[in-house]
């Protein structure tokens, strides 16, 4: 920096700039759909998740209805995840109350009657295979029309497994990372990044709340999608997207084309999907589920093995990045620190430009 002048102007752009962006300090957005769990967890013993600040208690009704509601007896704070299931009522352990699956307290032992209508939170809840979505806000906001479609994750023309990871850093930056495909080549260079993508051009599309981007690379395909695809040691062309959907989900494409084949045989091209499904733990900590959905290499249980190690092994390279990132921020800002955005960074800082948008939104209402 060549002048305290140009240092002040800078700083006082770059502060504008983080100000209307949403980070790890901003309100959660609640009036949204996330993902509470995969479906495979839930049963008829209670379990206990902090979702977006709350404990959750989630379970099954005897009919196998997913049931979210907060864990917090309203007569002494015990979990009610400690409790029992008795038929469709949930007992607390400590004193006893019954809650029904709308979290109303219908029977308290030690009197004829509950004293009035009392009872918990009573989450609204749909299961979309593989996964359990909660609304976490307002009920009277929770839109069924605004749950995510992806029929890919639920089509039995393709093949997938999903995963999780845990992360002790703000979900804002992991929807950063997922819409950011210039770290490809430096933080994911033994995985599934290839030199070649460091300086492809970057097709985005930056209007609200539509926010994408897709690279083109020629390249020998990693190892993830080549030694499925049986394309090791030739060259392809990759095509990668990467789509910011909502505060709870995010969707990377991945379509390729070898070279050295005929374009003609290659119908349907082989594609991924991979859905990113974020839900905040608190302002400070992430559950990160994904769904990795293939439509070529179809039940071959060896091939499901290996990509999903490999994409654990990717994956969690993100995790490294984002907790090593927050261990800086814990520290606070040095005098005068301010990031720097640059070109590629454009899709991010617009989409957290929004969810900054949604949480004011709903802090004023
Ligand atoms: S704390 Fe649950 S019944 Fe008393
Ligand atoms: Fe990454």
């Amino acid at each position: 920096m060549s002048t305290s002048i140009e240092s002040k102007r800078r700083e006082k752009i770059g502060a504008i700039a983080t100000a209307s962006m949403a980070n790890r300090a901003m309100p959660l957005i609640r009036n949204a759909w996330y993902v509470a769990a995969q479906g495979s967890e839930l049963g008829r013993t209670p379990i206990a998740r902090q979702l977006l600040e709350r404990s959750v208690v989630l379970f099954r009704r005897e009919n196998g209805e997913a049931v979210a509601l907060q864990n917090r007896c309203c007569h002494r704070s015990f979990p009610l995840s400690e409790g029992r299931l008795e038929g469709d009522t949930l007992v607390c352990r400590y004193h006893g109350f019954r809650y029904n699956c709308e979290g109303r307290v219908i029977e308290v032992p030690s009197q004829s009657h509950p004293p009035g209508e009392i009872g918990v939170h009573c989450y609204p809840v749909r299961e979309k295979s593989p996964f359990v979505w909660f609304w976490a806000g307002d009920p009277g906001k929770a839109d069924e029309a605004c749950l995510p479609h992806q029929e890919w994750l639920e089509s039995a023309d393709w093949d997938r497994y999903a995963g999780y990871l845990h992360i002790n850093a703000s979900y804002v930056h992991m929807h950063e990372n997922l819409l950011d495909l210039s770290h490809l080549s430096f933080l994911h260079e033994k995985t599934f990044g290839t030199p070649e993508y460091a300086r492809a051009p970057i097709e985005m599309t930056v209007e609200p709340p539509n926010f994408e981007v897709w690279r083109h690379v020629e390249c020998e395909l990693p190892a993830i999608y080549s030694k499925p695809l049986g394309w090791t040691g030739q060259k392809a062309i990759r095509s990668s997207g990467a789509q910011f959907v909502g505060p709870g989900l995010h969707v990377n494409t991945g379509v390729f084309r070898n070279l050295e084949i005929p374009e003609s045989g290659q119908e349907p091209k082989p594609m991924v999907k991979v859905a990113q499904l974020i839900t905040p733990e608190s302002r400070d900590a992430t559950h990160y589920w994904y769904c990795l959905s293939r439509n070529f290499a179809r039940h071959d249980e060896g091939v499901t093995e290996f990509m999903k190690n490999a994409q654990y092994a990717a994956f969690s390279e993100d995790v490294y990045a984002l907790e090593h990132i927050r261990g800086m921020q814990d520290l606070g800002e040095p005098p005068g620190f301010l990031e720097i955005n640059v070109a590629a960074d454009r899709p991010g800082v617009e989409m957290r430009r929004y969810l900054k948008q949604l949480s004011d939104a709903e802090q004023a209402g």
